[in-house]
């Protein structure tokens, strides 16, 4: 077994079955091929993703760039950039976003609902989060394409694994567009501090601790993360949420009576079908882990989406219960690194969702082909995802 068994399509359509075996068999394997250890329980996991001590967040796998966000970098370091950051990400911010998130998610809808058909990812679950990063920056809206090549370009980065031809030519492309954005968000920073304005560029530009900013660089690196972090991700939130309902019809018929259930129903599509299903980190010393021991300076695959079905964590893990409680999914990570925008997608799954149920009776998939997964390898859902419905009214209530 070997993480490339993981990588095909009906893997990663479904990994489940292969989790499941693994988490009983041997919860800390060894892929010997690239020498990488894959932890698949939820305590090895969480464990990994908390430990600083031990797991290291700042690494690279071989022969790739190694970006320089605060995502990859570990304590002090770390911890400096964060309080930085969350001077200008703050709860405050987010939360005021809403009226934008429901005005944007309502206009993507007013285009596509009509047709009683669309293509859930391309005409709505992609565009709704890169639009809202864009604007929480306050990128001018004639830089938009400019912001999308550039956030094509870095996703590109993980559609590979470390070594050959595809990947030295991501790594190439990232440097370039790289070197693109240092220009374009220099000129875009002294406008902020010229002339101050209501956005994320402002509040970071005049971020302030102890009396230390945050440098050109370092803006720019947090940028870069926003606009992979910020949008990917959401984007297999809500596809998920699609999918995972209109695959149990009782579970849709349940939230369709009880819109209130729809937070609880976000959480547990994040548990069940993990967005992000494994992060990486590095041994810093040689780690004593279910009786194995991973030798200092190895890569490490924490799988999340294993983690989050763990029958020791969850009872009847392969059941989707969108009224499930407790649930202690870890799919915004666990620890020091735990997702800064947890509250942002949540708010994003939870308007678009309620827009669409409300807009589109009788959603259903236009295909039963099975869906082909993402092209960035860490991420889980569809590329495309086909739906028709009868269009429904505007929903006028706030959601
Ligand atoms: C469903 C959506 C999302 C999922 C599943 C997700 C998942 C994660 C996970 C697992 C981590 C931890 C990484 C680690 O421990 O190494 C993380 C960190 C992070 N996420 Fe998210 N994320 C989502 C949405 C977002 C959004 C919308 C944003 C920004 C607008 C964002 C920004 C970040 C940042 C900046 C970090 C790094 C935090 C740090 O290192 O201190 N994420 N995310």
């Amino acid at each position: 077994m070997s993480l490339t068994d993981l990588l095909s399509d009906d893997a990663r359509r479904d990994p489940y079955p292969v989790y499941d075996r693994l988490r009983r068999s041997t919860p800390v394997l060894h892929d010997p091929r690239a020498d990488l250890w894959m932890i698949f329980d939820y305590e090895g996991v969480k464990r990994s993703l908390h430990d600083h001590d031990a797991f290291s967040s700042s690494m690279a796998p071989a022969g790739r760039p190694a970006p320089e966000w605060f995502i990859f970098f570990d304590p002090p370091r770390h911890t400096r950039l964060r309080a930085l950051i969350l001077r200008a990400f703050t709860p405050g911010v987010v939360a005021g976003l809403e009226p934008r998130v429901r005005q944007l998610s309502r206009e993507l809808l007013d285009q596509a609902a009509p047709r009683g058909e669309m293509d859930l990812c391309a005409d709505f679950s992609a565009p709704l989060p890169m639009m809202v990063i864009a604007e929480m920056i306050g990128v001018p809206v004639e830089d938009r394409p400019r912001f999308l090549r550039w956030s094509d370009v870095i996703l590109k980065l993980s559609y590979t694994l470390s070594g050959g031809e595809a990947a030295e030519r991501a790594s190439q492309e990232f440097m370039a567009v790289t070197a693109e954005m240092r220009e374009y968000v220099a000129g875009l920073s002294a406008a902020r501090r010229a002339a101050p304005k209501d956005d994320l560029l402002t509040r970071l530009v005049e971020a302030e601790v102890d009396g230390e900013r945050l440098t050109e660089a370092e803006i720019l690196g947090f940028l870069q993360l926003l606009l992979v972090a910020g949008s990917e991700t959401t984007t297999n939130l809500i596809n998920n949420a699609i999918l995972s309902l209109l695959e149990d019809p009782a579970q849709l018929a349940r939230v369709l009576a009880a819109p209130e259930l729809l937070p609880a129903a976000i959480e547990e599509v994040l548990r069940y079908r993990s967005p992000v299903q494994w992060m990486f980190r590095a041994t810093r010393r040689s780690v004593q882990l279910h009786g194995q021991v991973i030798p200092a300076g190895k890569l490490v695959l924490p799988v999340i989406g294993s983690a989050n079905r763990d029958p020791q964590q969850f009872r009847d893990p392969g059941r989707f219960d969108i009224g499930r409680d407790p649930n202690p999914h870890i799919a915004f990570g666990h620890g020091i690194h735990f997702c800064l925008g947890a509250p942002l997608s949540r708010l994003e799954a939870r308007i678009a969702l309620s827009d669409l149920l409300s807009r589109a009776r009788g959603l259903r998939l236009a295909t039963d082909a099975p869906w082909e997964p993402r092209k960035a390898l860490h991420v889980h859902g569809p590329a495309r995802l086909p739906i028709r419905f009868e269009p429904g009214e505007r929903a006028t209530a706030a959601a």
